[in-house]
């Protein structure tokens, strides 16, 4: 969940290395490191505990820092608190090799224990280290070059992995070495560049080279080359990304949150337009037809985080419309459960960045077992869409807020049409109520751009509630999903104690917890749900609740009950979670800045999460 990036070419590294790791904080922002050689041959390290904004600081913006070929880090600790001493890059005593890796060698205390006793010396408690002087190790005792001292190292390591390295003999190559953890190349003329993810890249150049697993590529002056772990020569085809170099910035507000809630309805309507074709949904990209449809008997949504919400909703809908069972499951949990799968099942894994290890874990147990598998995706070319059988790309574009807004709502929309096209290959969904549902999935970007119009009320009630200790959030069927995707928005970005319930079970439980003024927000979206619904947020209040409500436009006999209520638009049911969730969002995130926290970068968490 660290950041890495490289440069070589003929312009001044740091400032590049250091601009590529402001698009990369959000992957890790404890410590940051970088590595420039200069044109003496000897390598500056420099490495400062905190934000970047530290590291920049002491390198005058990069400008002190002297070379054109360098490595770089932004950190999340996993092995040893953030410190500077444990902050990347590390290197062998000599200074002969130095690396920055994101990830985790999972045996790395076994390879320092080897290493000390061929006489290592270790400052850092990273396993980083431990794998910067393994290498140094091979590098030294066979004298075979870089490439045979990294590809022998990899056969050691277990874990996973994105690594940039130098070699002090080899002063105009980058060395780079990948299993599991993302990474991604660039050349441009006379330079090259690589990062955890394209954003630092786009700026140079679109067509970047996604490195597989278990393979080294070592970088030159605008050139690239790639060997597998025999160390023969592979080739690699560039892959063109689509994403703009704008989307990547922060464009005038104030978070990248902020921007990415703005950017909804865009997200959301990129991506119904790329399945939906003269008022049907076409499925042929993602490689799913009646003939594969109708051979699915179960469907298991596996998932993380908010990816998991996704997949709560995707279960009320898929197995409504289409009357196929489904289950979901945090893929934390399924990847050490046996499931019992076979290839008449389709497991979807739900992910925004493609690389979350736990998802990762689930969609190779899934294949192990022969299900079919379907990666819902937003970063092109990541682990999960290139391991699937079928990839359904989200197209929110690049998102640099922790917390997830767009991507979410772009991972709905593909449950959505995953949903109705399934049903109507199954003959589940009549022509009538399939053409009207694909006519209110086009009014969603609409609808949703009159709900964020309703932000100011929403900024309002955040500021009064600024001191909130604790909140529930209940709702039922689709309802209970918003209201986990509500309450887990809280959490991260508010640091307000929030728990999600079923409305039916407060009852059984939670409702002891409340007493006077306790904030309680319920979701109350479906029709059928309504009163039910209604009555468990009256018997809430009447334990003294401070109710905020979420409905539909017409359904205002939720004032009788709620003492704020915000209204969404009238759409299909199974698609009120695309609206319902917004004022959610604008909650969440106007209470983080009435307590002047950190929006974009909450504390603990890091986007991309691929350690287990
Ligand atoms: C919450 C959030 C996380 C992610 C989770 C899965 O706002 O962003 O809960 O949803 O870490 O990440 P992906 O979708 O990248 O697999």
């Amino acid at each position: 969940m660290c950041g890495i990036v490289g440069y070589n070419g003929e312009k001044k590294a740091a400032p590049i290395l250091l601009e590529g790791l402001s698009k990369l904080e959000y992957r890790g922002y404890d410590s940051a490191g970088i590595a420039v050689r200069n044109k003496t041959g000897e390598t500056e390290i420099v490495k400062a505990k905190g934000r970047l904004k530290v590291l920049s600081e002491k390198t005058d913006g990069g400008n002190a820092v002297e070379g054109t070929v360098g490595i770089g880090h932004t950190r999340w600790a996993t092995h040893g608190e953030p410190s500077e001493i444990n902050a990347h890059p590390h290197c062998s005593d000599d200074k002969n090799v130095i690396g920055v890796h994101n990830g985790i060698i999972e045996n790395y205390q076994e390879l320092k224990d080897k290493l000390a006793r061929h006489g290592y010396t270790f400052y850092s408690e990273t396993d980083t280290e431990v794998a910067i002087k393994l290498i140094d190790y091979y590098y030294k005792t066979y004298n075979q070059g870089p490439l045979y001292a990294i590809t022998h190292a990899m056969t050691r390591f277990r874990g996973s992995y994105a690594m940039a390295v130098m070699f002090k003999d080899y002063p105009d190559q980058i060395y780079a070495a990948r299993n599991d953890a993302p990474m991604v190349i660039g050349l441009d003329e006379g330079e090259s560049f690589l990062a955890s993810d394209v954003t630092p890249i786009l700026k140079y150049t679109k067509s970047v080279y996604y490195i597989g697993n278990q393979q080294v590529a070592v970088l030159g002056k605008g050139s690239v080359k790639f060997y597998d772990l025999d160390q023969m020569e592979i080739d690699i085809e560039p892959s063109t990304v689509t994403w703009d170099a704008n989307a990547a910035e922060r464009g005038g507000y104030e978070h990248f949150m902020i921007k990415e809630i703005h950017e909804q309805p865009k997200a959301v309507r990129d991506t119904i337009n790329s399945v939906v074709k003269d008022g049907k949904i076409d499925l042929s990209e993602v490689g799913i037809d009646e003939e594969t449809a109708k051979k699915i008997h179960s469907i298991q949504i596996v998932a993380c985080g908010s990816a998991y919400h996704v997949g709560v909703v995707g279960q009320y809908v898929i197995e409504g419309l289409a009357r196929i069972p489904v289950r979901v499951e945090l893929a934390s949990e399924f990847r050490y459960r046996d499931p019992l799968l076979d290839e008449n099942d389709l497991v979807i894994i739900v992910s925004q960045s493609g690389e979350t290890a736990d998802s990762l874990a689930a969609l190779r147990l899934a294949k192990k077992k022969g299900a079919r598998t379907l990666g819902i995706v937003n970063v092109v070319g990541s682990s999960i869409a290139r391991e699937v059988d079928h990839v359904f790309y989200t197209l929110a574009g690049p998102e640099i807020a922790v917390a997830t807004t767009k991507a979410y709502s772009a991972q709905l929309i593909a449950m959505y049409a995953l949903g109705m096209q399934l049903a109507k290959y199954k003959g589940t969904l009549d022509d009538e109520r399939y053409a009207s549902m694909i006519e209110e999935l086009q009014n969603l970007p609409d609808q949703m751009s009159r709900v964020l119009e309703d932000k100011e009320r929403i900024q309002w009630f955040a500021a009064k509630y600024a001191n909130a200790q604790d909140m529930y959030f209940i709702g039922r069927g689709i309802d209970y999903g918003i209201s986990l995707e509500g309450s887990l928005k809280m959490k991260e970005i508010s640091y307000v104690h929030s728990e999600a319930y079923a409305a039916g079970e407060i009852k059984h439980g939670p409702i002891s917890l409340i007493e006077n003024g306790t904030l309680v927000v319920g979701v109350a979206t479906q029709k059928r749900l309504f009163e039910k619904t209604r009555s468990n947020m009256v018997e809430v209040k009447s334990r003294g609740a401070y109710l905020m409500g979420i409905t539909n436009y017409g359904n205002y006999s939720i004032e009788d009950t709620a003492d704020f209520v915000v209204y969404i638009p009238k759409t299909d049911e199974y698609f009120t979670t695309s609206l319902a969730i917004i004022p959610l969002q604008l909650l969440s995130y106007y209470l983080s800045c009435a307590k002047g926290l950190n929006v974009d970068k909450p504390r603990n968490l890091a986007k991309s999460v691929t350690v287990e």
